[in-house]
């Protein structure tokens, strides 16, 4: 299948069979793109880091006039802190619900052993708390964190749960890395508020995933973002809960990919579209070598601008961004599926291979240290169905082949979602390096919700 139709998919781009909601321009005037604040480590040591993460119910002002909006938020109002997590260190992270209902704290992206991974096993009650101990050895990436319990993740997520992970080394790769300045983060979302400027979330109205009209970019509608370099590192997180989103320039220009899911690609890529599924996250390169100063750039998902670059200056930055890529790209050969599963259905009535999520069950049994290629299958019912993202817990992967050809240039590198288009199949590989229980799953988080998941037991 093709999957760079994005909004328009089969008809239905994330939405459900009830009808569809397009994406819309805003009326709201500019203002200032929100940095997510770095979270500051309550204490380092020479090994570790400390740090406290905590959900708390929250306010939020969307709309220039008018009311505000209730939310949720980790250690704020909406969305929360950038966690950075420095590769060989463990990490502690103490996190404490302070909501009126359980959560859960997963980490999305993270190969970690699956009692540390905050899945839907792992819930808190309101007002308790628990350590988690993370320790970090994977390639540096723009991974994120959000709510995993039983039955309310899709609306956790949409009422503002998400974070960014940052996994980071000290390896000079010359790629523009100054938090804010030159590398900043994009966690790129659509809402529909009501009339009275709420988000309001009913799961059995929109059993294909909730979808909204309005673009918001790190919690905020109609962003800008004063460029004073001339090349800008975005790091793009799909954090929809249901919507495909095709990135381009308004002027049409191409930019350059850089890194996947969960690193760097081995050669950097050249793009004028990047179609990203929820939870999919890439970087990119945005040249601002050629405009003049004052001039304005914006960033649009299927063709809606969200965030305006002004370029302010033209700072040339000190390292050769070329010089991070000079390994030979890795091939990802084609290799047979030592196990085959199906995606299948709509609405409530996904399943995977059959069959519905039950947390008393283990789907897949695996040994710990054993590589796996899996072919993952969408298959179609009378009306086409949807693409399915799907996600894995605990590994990084390759995709080998999509129906039987190998995957883009921009697909070649360290993934942990990938969509999967009606009627297609999709072959990945991977190591699984931790042991405990994971969750694998369509990360349309109402597809989640209803059952489009299942368990692996690594031992
Ligand atoms: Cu982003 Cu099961 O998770
Ligand atoms: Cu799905």
């Amino acid at each position: 299948g093709d999957r760079n139709d994005g909004g328009m998919m089969h008809g239905n781009g994330g939405m459900g069979r009830g009808g569809t909601v397009e994406l819309v321009a805003s009326n709201e005037p500019n203002q200032r793109l929100p940095i997510p604040e770095r979270l500051r480590p309550d204490r380092v040591t020479d090994e570790a880091l400390y740090y406290t993460v905590r959900t708390e119910r929250g306010e939020h002002r969307f709309f220039n006039q008018g009311v505000s909006t209730e939310t949720l938020g980790y250690n704020g109002n909406l969305l929360g802190p950038m966690i950075e997590l420095p590769a060989g260190k463990t990490v502690y992270i103490n996190t404490i619900n302070q909501l009126d209902e359980p959560t859960s704290f997963h980490w999305h992206g993270l190969v970690i052993p699956g009692a540390e991974d905050g899945g839907p096993h792992q819930s808190i009650a309101p007002g308790e708390q628990r350590q988690v101990r993370l320790d970090i050895d994977q390639e540096p990436g723009t991974l994120w964190f959000h709510p995993h319990p039983m039955g309310a993740t899709a609306e956790q997520v949409y009422l503002g749960l998400a974070g960014l992970l940052y996994v980071t080394n000290q390896a000079e790769t010359g790629l523009p890395n100054e938090y804010g300045v030159d590398d900043i983060p994009l966690i790129v979302q659509d809402r529909l508020f009501t009339a009275d400027g709420q988000l309001d979330y009913d799961r059995q109205m929109n059993v294909d995933g909730t979808v909204g009209d309005t673009l918001i970019a790190n919690g905020a509608i109609n962003t800008t973002f004063d460029v004073t370099t001339n090349t800008l590192r975005v790091r793009l997180v799909n954090g929809s809960n249901a919507r495909n989103l095709d990135f381009s320039l308004s002027n049409g220009e191409a930019f350059t990919q850089i890194a996947t899911d969960g690193g760097l690609l081995d050669q950097p890529v050249s793009l004028e579209t990047l179609t990203l599924t929820p939870s999919e996250r890439a970087e990119i390169l945005i040249d601002f070598s050629d405009l003049s100063l004052e001039d304005d750039l914006a960033l649009q998902a299927d063709g809606i601008p969200f965030t305006t670059f002004t370029v302010r200056d033209h700072i040339e930055q000190d390292g050769d961004w070329t010089d991070a890529f000079t390994e030979a790209p890795v091939a990802n050969e084609a290799s047979a599926a030592d196990r085959r599963l199906t995606l299948f259905g709509m609405g409530n009535m996904v399943t995977i291979d059959g069959k519905q999520f039950d947390p008393d069950r283990i789907d897949i049994n695996v040994r710990q240290g054993s590589t796996e290629v899996w072919e993952i299958y969408n298959r179609e019912d009378m009306m086409g169905g949807m693409t399915h993202p799907f996600h894995v817990h605990g590994v990084q992967f390759r995709i080998l082949e999509r129906d039987g050809k190998p995957p883009p240039d921009n697909e070649r590198g360290w993934k942990d979602t990938v969509a999967v288009a009606p009627g297609e199949k999709v072959n990945i590989e991977m190591t699984f390096q931790e042991t405990g229980t994971f969750m694998y799953h369509c990360h349309i988080l109402e597809h989640e919700e209803n059952g489009m998941m299942g368990q692996l037991k690594v031992d």
